[in-house]
């Protein structure tokens, strides 16, 4: 370019489950770069997924400097960015030693299967011998999926994390905290902090005084002094220490699907995002209390723009395995060699041909929490081909929303009528006409779909003023929108049968 281009930046990082990036939005919340590295998924055993925190903190660095690179080459300076924001795949557990900053043990993946037995012992435990004796505190009920049951099961299996947490030298975090302790410094003075939505994902705070309860934290037998402190989702929590970005303040922060309700704009009461990831994360905004869900949702902090602003608070639909499920394909099955190539493919038949696929590796999450859920495509005959397999994955997520639609619905008394769809499987619009048919209400899917790392730039920059208020942050460009196009009746019989085979899934061990 021959003249420099100004005007302020906001960046984020982007720590999900398959993958870390790092993007740069300008002050019309479009993207002006972005750098991505996938990392190892370690699988030491059938149902455990570890990732190397260390790994994490290098793939943060690198996607940093390309993304550096590239704003210079496009003639802007590095300078104009005047914060960065965080958002970070959720529930994932890292345990490190204060004293040395490293690590005691590979980050549990939120997926990860294998505290199985720690939910049954926490169970019989509890008074009244049932999932959800802590919901009502904490707005979560006993399953593998959170941190806190991550973090008993690494006191009882790993004796260098017990001994750490005996001899108090232990620091747990999740993604969040780990990422801003180094960034900020480590041992050379790094803040050990998280943030409320992250906060609200380990089971130890209190859902309505958003601090942590020591009832809990005595129920679990953690010590308090091993937990970040908690902070709003908008302010500065302290400067990068090293590398391009090195003396620019951290100042937003928010799990990745808080996030997403965030960059989808869903500010008021009643409005719902539905995120596409590794997994698929369904948020409705029941604004500023917190509603405990009779129909298998999970309480959750939405967002809290600020230090002293009121948390916003949403319920949760979490389904474990969406992308994921396009990956195994890849993988495991082989039948594909890019994960896009699984739209080509569904796209050769005209329906999956009788085929039913629960995609039940983690047991099922929303609105079941039965950990020992396992897969099961069912319905194959001599008929059926990699096509309709294929087919079958992408309707299982479609299936599995509507699934948790239906669960809102439930909880909310009224029929939502529109559903805001963001993340990579939002790319295929045979996926979104699939999502429509089968929820029967309109999809809207954003021009600009990078609203999960948009949501934490949009927190920094409020923190620092790059935005001075929510409405100051414009609507994009026009969204698509898929409106359902089959008749309710082959809705209704397709979801019976899809029930079916969610039976077959929960009744297989
Ligand atoms: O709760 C897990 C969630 O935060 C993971 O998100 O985007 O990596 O599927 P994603």
């Amino acid at each position: 370019p021959t003249t420099a281009i100004s005007g302020d930046l906001v960046g984020s990082i982007d720590q999900g489950t398959s993958s870390t990036r790092f993007m740069v939005f300008d002050t019309n919340g479009e993207m002006v770069t972005i750098a991505q590295r996938e990392f190892e998924q370690i699988y030491p055993q059938a149902g455990w997924c570890e990732h190397d925190p260390e790994v994490i903190m290098e793939t943060v660095h690198t996607c940093i400097a390309e993304a550096c690179k590239n704003l210079e080459a496009m003639g802007r300076s590095i300078k104009d960015i005047k914060a960065i924001g965080i958002t970070n795949q959720r529930e994932t557990t890292v345990v490190w030693d204060k004293t040395t900053g490293k690590p005691l043990h590979h980050a549990i993946v939120w997926l990860d299967g294998r505290t199985n037995a720690t939910v049954k012992q926490l169970v019989e435990k509890s008074e009244t011998k049932t999932t959800t004796y802590l919901q009502e505190k904490c707005g979560l009920p006993f399953s593998t999926y959170f941190s806190g049951v991550k973090l008993r099961w690494l006191l009882d299996n790993v004796d260098a994390v017990k001994k750490a947490h005996d001899e108090g030298r232990l620091a747990f975090g999740t993604i969040d905290s780990w990422l801003i302790y180094n960034l900020t410094g480590g041992l050379d003075g790094g803040r050990h902090v998280s943030d409320v939505t992250n906060a609200s994902r380990t089971m130890f705070m209190n859902i309505r005084t958003l601090k942590w309860d020591q009832e809990i934290l005595d129920f679990f037998n953690v010590k308090a002094e091993i937990l970040p402190e908690i902070v709003s989702s908008a302010e500065v929590y302290g400067n990068v220490t090293k590398g391009p970005l090195a003396g620019l303040p951290i100042a937003g922060c928010l799990g990745d699907q808080q996030a997403a309700v965030v960059g989808q704009r869903c500010f008021n009461p009643g409005e719902v995002k539905n995120t596409y990831g590794t997994g698929c994360f369904m948020l409705f905004n029941t604004g500023t209390k917190p509603v405990i869900s009779t129909h298998g949702l999970l309480t959750t902090v939405g967002y809290k723009l600020g230090k002293d602003v009121e948390a916003v608070y949403a319920l949760e639909g979490s389904v474990a395995i969406a992308g994921a499920g396009v990956k195994w394909l890849r993988d495991n099955l082989k039948i594909i060699k890019e994960a896009s190539e699984v739209n080509e493919l569904a796209a050769n038949v005209e329906h999956t041909g009788g085929v039913y696929f629960v995609p039940a590796f983690s047991g099922l999450f929303a609105p079941h929490w039965r950990d020992d859920a396992r897969g099961c495509i069912v319905g194959l005959t001599q008929y059926a081909t990699r096509e309709h397999i294929a087919r079958a994955t992408l309707e299982a997520v479609c299936f599995q929303s509507k699934e948790v639609l239906d669960a809102m619905n439930a909880d909310a008394g009224t029929e939502l009528a529109l559903l805001k769809v963001d993340g990579g499987m939002t790319n295929s619009d045979m996926t979104m006409q699939i999502q429509a048919d089968l929820l029967g209400i309109s999809v809207e899917r954003p021009a600009m779909r990078e609203t999960t790392a948009l949501g934490a730039a949009l927190a920094a920059g409020l923190a620092v003023g790059v935005w001075k208020d929510l409405d100051n942050f414009k609507a994009g460009q026009k969204p698509d929108v898929f409106e359902p196009k089959i008749q309710a009746a082959d809705r209704a019989s397709r979801y019976a049968e899809w029930k079916k085979a969610v039976e077959r899934s929960l009744n297989w061990v």
